[in-house]
């Protein structure tokens, strides 16, 4: 028996007792006649002790000859230490070593294995497995565990079933570009990866199995942000005989199950917001409402004073900074540098101070009298004390930047608590969006999202205005989950490919199946789909999922560790048909 308990279990209560830990070096002090080690494993620490005339010389000598991250068994007597450590629970005791056994020894690890590390990331990914020792990414992913038990427990509880979709298919329709596998067996062919097992879960609705889940993996090759993974994990779910507001209540029942048992908070009912609300009062479909400072329409103030950049301008937008017009020359600089920067794109930033004394001063002082900033304020609810900021242009590019300004001074002035949660509902996302580039129409969320039926008779006329049976659960500022009531209708769904512009053979020829299996009695059915990385990083108050994942990818799709993606051999090449066109005729 290699261990009678682990590194976190031992306290006060085992004094006296012979005990075996097995675990890991991970600081040693060494004062010449006593010798300390704290021995690490995935529960705790303990410390353990070799001092003259309490252990036998050769076990004096081999503590010596410990280094860091050596793998260790350890047995002995547990006492009381002289000097506690409160802060860890088994700060109390100690172990006297009797028998010492190096399990294995342990080059120098490249950076200190503690909460805090000396490892940068492109080296911590590297050797994620020594990494992955560390505390805080174990706690991540101890928290990931636990969230994945508390969805099945409570999935289970209102009869959702489990379904495995495959991962070898055919490409599926949301957005990114496909992760494809050529297919030995079929040569020339291949199958492609799943971006999510959206049309499987819609056959499984036509099957009968009508609440279904799965916490599934999801691959697209897309450009990669702090949230984005190549490949991520989701919750899905598909429901049918349910309408927007049967899904919206079940998924709310989830997350605040999920937040209750994980964190012990109670979130209240969830707001609803539809699109065209988010977009013009936060200028983002996943606002951050742990916090104010929406926007102001400006125009009918701002312009028409001789001002030519806010004349020119589609819109002029503000924003209050509460009790910020003590901001200095210095701070305000840094803020225009900030909606410069090409990630923002704004070309400049007006400012206007509401001093105490009621009076104004502004960047554009030139322009504005008194008066002019005072209707300023008073349209944008701004008091003395205040700070309004101010950036204008086209419409959409105004709404982005102002988005970022607004985030980034919610951060600067402490508004966006990691522990404070406001998750809401966007709902009545549009159907359609246009894509400058193919000049054609593309699914907003993807194409089986069924219209509004009031908007039913805009589909041909006025597309851009159709709005959809879709909606995003937005948690302080992060889209966690999306879904929609689906098309279940072959016409309808038909009526859809083409304005997307699919001829009838495209359609059928990707989608036939889900058509042809809308032709065997389709039940109504909707759901959506959780990202589960972003649901634990935000529950944990963090923004990047990386850590929440046992073995990411970096930011140019690599993992780092095991060195892929890699070249394969020339043989493995040929077996796939993936040599010149010349080779693949012969095959
Ligand atoms: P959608 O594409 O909105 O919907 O994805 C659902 C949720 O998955 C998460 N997510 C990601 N997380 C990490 N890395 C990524 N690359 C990534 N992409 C998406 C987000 C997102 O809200 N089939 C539909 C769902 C449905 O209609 O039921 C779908 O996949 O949190």
């Amino acid at each position: 028996m290699y261990r009678t308990h682990t590194c976190g279990e031992l306290n006060a209560n085992n004094i006296g007792e012979t005990v075996s830990i097995a675990g890991w070096a991970q600081t040693i002090r060494d004062k010449g006649p006593i010798v300390w080690i704290d021995v690490r494993d995935r529960y705790g620490m303990t410390q353990i002790v070799g001092e003259t005339g309490r252990v036998r010389d050769e076990i004096l000598t081999t503590l010596k000859g410990i280094g860091r991250e050596f793998v260790l068994q350890v047995t002995g007597e547990v006492v009381e230490r002289h000097s506690k450590n409160p802060d860890i629970p088994t700060g109390d005791i100690e172990i006297v070593v009797s028998e010492i056994k190096i399990l294995n020894g342990a080059k120098t690890p490249p950076f200190t294995i503690e909460d805090e590390t000396d490892g940068g990331e492109e080296l911590r990914m590297q050797y994620r497995y020594l990494d992955l020792r560390r505390n805080p990414v174990r706690k991540n992913l101890e928290l990931r565990h636990k969230l994945s038990i508390e969805t099945r427990k409570y999935m289970d509880s209102i009869n959702f079933l489990e379904v495995e979709t495959p991962y070898l298919i055919k490409s599926t329709p949301e957005g990114a570009r496909d992760f494809v596998v050529p297919s030995r067996m079929n040569p020339g062919e291949f199958y492609a990866l799943p971006q999510s097992p959206q049309t499987f879960k819609q056959l499984l609705m036509v099957s009968g199995y009508d609440r279904y889940y799965q916490i599934v993996k999801c691959f697209r090759d897309e450009d990669l942000r702090a949230d984005r993974q190549p490949e991520f994990t989701q919750i899905d779910c598909e429901m049918a005989f349910v309408e927007q507001e049967d899904v919206l209540n079940t998924f709310e029942g989830l997350t605040k199950s999920l937040f209750k048992t994980i964190l012990n908070v109670e979130l209240d009912n969830f707001p609803r917001m539809d699109y065209v609300e988010a977009m013009e009062k936060y200028g983002s479909d996943k606002p951050d409402v742990r916090f104010g400072m929406e926007f102001k329409n400006l125009n009918s103030v701002a312009q028409n004073k001789g001002f030519n950049v806010f004349d020119s301008a589609e819109i002029v937008l503000g924003i209050v900074a509460e009790q910020a017009a003590t901001y200095t020359r210095k701070q305000l600089d840094k803020l225009t540098d900030f909606v410069k920067r090409p990630q923002v794109g704004a070309k400049g930033m007006v400012y206007v101070k509401c001093n105490e004394d009621g009076t104004f001063k502004s960047s554009v002082d030139k322009f504005y009298s008194q008066e002019d900033l005072k209707a300023w304020a008073d349209l944008a609810d701004a008091k003395a004390g205040d700070l309004i900021l101010v950036l204008s242009g086209d419409l959409d590019a105004t709404r982005k930047q102002m988005n970022e300004l607004r985030l980034h001074m919610g951060s600067e002035l402490g508004l966006r608590n990691p522990a404070d949660y406001k998750p809401l509902w966007v709902v009545d996302f549009p159907l359609l969006e246009w894509d400058e580039d193919s000049e054609r129409y593309h699914a907003m969320h993807h194409p089986f999202t069924s219209p509004k039926a009031e908007d039913f008779d805009k589909l041909e006329s006025a597309p851009g205005e159709v709005r959809a049976n879709a909606y995003d659960l937005v948690i302080n500022g992060v889209e966690i989950g999306g879904g929609s009531i689906r098309i279940h209708d072959k016409a309808l769904q038909a009526r859809m490919f083409d304005l997307l512009g699919f001829t009838p053979e495209e359609a059928k020829a990707q989608f036939g199946f889900l058509m042809d299996a809308f032709e065997y009695g389709a039940p109504p059915h909707g759901g959506i789909a959780f990202g589960f990385d972003r649901l634990c990083a935000t529950l944990a108050g963090q923004e990047s999922i990386r850590d929440f994942i046992a073995f990411p990818k970096n930011n140019s799709g690599r993992d780092v560790m095991i060195d892929a993606p890699a070249p394969i051999d020339g043989e493995q090449m040929k077996e796939l048909f993936l040599n010149s066109t010349a080779e693949r005729t012969e095959a």
